[in-house]
């Protein structure tokens, strides 16, 4: 459910045009609806609503701060994997509280700074970390509360570079070493043990894995609380998918996904935090560029577009699937033709779409990427010196550019050259 409908024929986010958005910024760009985001996250919301719960927005999904600010308005608290995202998390007015801090590889110095802003809760992932955080917040003079990432062994069914629940994978500390971890962190000066912390995947379209996890969650959480272990926190991580496919897919609802957690959890009565970022910002969000050329290959036709993988890098790096809608709604029963659909990058894998059925679409028309709201701008990069695209929110009949698309000046300008080369 989104808010981007034809509206008398042209493509519109909420109550504004797209071509009126173009015209202003150029293209390409992204835009995000405020509805959309909105109604996301109460939808999540209402399906805890009969458990004490914090939402905590993964702000890796899309962290532009007015999404953030959107977000923290509606009491979301936020998830984050850097010194960077936690202060994005700050700056759009989350209190340090209402932040956990996730990722394998947390150095000393983000530890302090989240320490130092009253984080809720590392999610501590292995022994070594948790080392590491005793003897930082020893020296600050303060107990750092931790949730132990837990990796269940449970496969998540999804994209294996973005599946994390597996033992081969890097995350967490296998479940069944966790006893012995929380005792030595009960053990330590400068740790506060406070929950259980788990993450299986992204992009996860069966409920099946999350519910092995969630048991064998709320197994351990069982034992350690036998153990003498306080645990009142559960993070259950993000993960849950979305159709990127409007036509045919159906991935489980919020609604479902808030009745297994009460199902496999809801007994133990501790507070359920979950961070969701692609449920709540994937269909928040277009890509919007122009076609530049329509040109004839041998037995096929390219659509070359002023787009490219380094602005939206998921067909190339997870094979991932984008709807794509021709801003001017073509007449019923307008003839389709396998076009394959790239950008100017020097490389075969600036493709978005091959042998995609599209009505013809001409140089200078636009063309808007659904579901790019989430992992779109957030993992854009400058390859082939392609400044980063603006990004856009509007809400109602109002829109802002939220980032604005950098100069060439100031591109170079990040390069220095050495005064032995001047
Ligand atoms: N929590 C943790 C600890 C995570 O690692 C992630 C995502 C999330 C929450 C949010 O997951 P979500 O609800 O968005 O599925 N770039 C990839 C997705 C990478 C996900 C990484 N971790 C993509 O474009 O599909």
């Amino acid at each position: 459910m989104d808010h981007f409908n034809y509206r008398e024929g042209v493509l519109h986010a909420e109550d504004v045009s797209i071509p009126t958005i173009a015209e202003q910024v150029g293209t390409p760009f992204y835009v995000y609806s405020t509805a959309t985001l909105t109604r996301h996250f109460n939808v999540f919301d209402q399906a805890l609503a009969d458990l004490p719960h914090l939402i905590c927005y993964a702000v890796k999904a899309n962290g532009n701060l007015a999404v953030l600010r959107t977000l923290a308005r509606l009491g979301a608290g936020m998830d984050v994997v850097s010194e960077g995202e936690f202060r994005r998390a700050l700056a759009a007015g989350v209190p340090g509280d209402k932040v956990v801090f996730s990722g394998v590889g947390k150095t000393a110095a983000e530890m302090r700074f989240a320490l130092a802003n009253g984080v809720r809760q590392f999610n501590v992932e292995s022994a070594e970390e948790l080392e590491a955080l005793d003897a930082v917040a020893r020296e600050m003079g303060v107990r750092a509360p931790i949730a132990l990432r837990v990796n269940p062994d449970v496969d998540a069914r999804t994209h294996a570079k973005i599946a994390t629940g597996k033992a081969e994978n890097k995350f967490g500390v296998p479940i069944s070493a966790a006893r012995q971890v929380y005792a030595r962190a009960a053990a330590m000066e400068g740790i506060e043990v406070v929950g259980v912390d788990v993450h299986i995947g992204s992009q996860l379209t069966d409920l099946a894995p999350f519910e092995a996890a969630f048991r064998k969650v709320a197994e351990l959480t069982e034992a350690l609380r036998a153990d003498g272990h306080d645990i009142r926190r559960l993070d259950l991580g993000g993960g849950l998918g979305i159709p990127y496919r409007q036509a045919n897919e159906a991935p489980p609802l919020p609604f479902d996904y808030g009745a297994l957690v009460r199902r496999t959890v809801g007994h133990l009565g501790c507070e359920i935090e979950v961070e969701p970022g692609r449920l709540i910002a994937g269909n928040a969000g277009l890509l919007v560029a122009s076609v530049i050329y329509r040109k004839q290959g041998e037995g096929r036709e390219f659509l070359i577009l002023d787009a490219a993988m380094n602005d939206l890098i998921r067909p190339a790096m997870y094979d991932a699937w984008h709807d794509i809608a021709p801003v001017i709604e073509p007449a019923p029963g307008a003839e389709r033709r396998p076009v394959d659909v790239v950008g100017p990058v020097c490389e075969t894998g600036d493709t978005f779409a091959r042998d995609r059925a599209l009505p013809f679409i001409g140089p200078g028309e636009l063309v808007a990427f659904r579901s790019a709201g989430a992992y779109g701008a957030a993992m854009a990069s400058e390859y082939n010196s392609r400044p980063l695209v603006p990004e856009v929110l509007v809400d109602g009949d109002q829109f802002a550019v939220v980032r604005r698309r950098p100069t060439f000046e100031e591109m170079l300008a990040r390069d220095t050259i050495p005064s032995w080369l001047a």
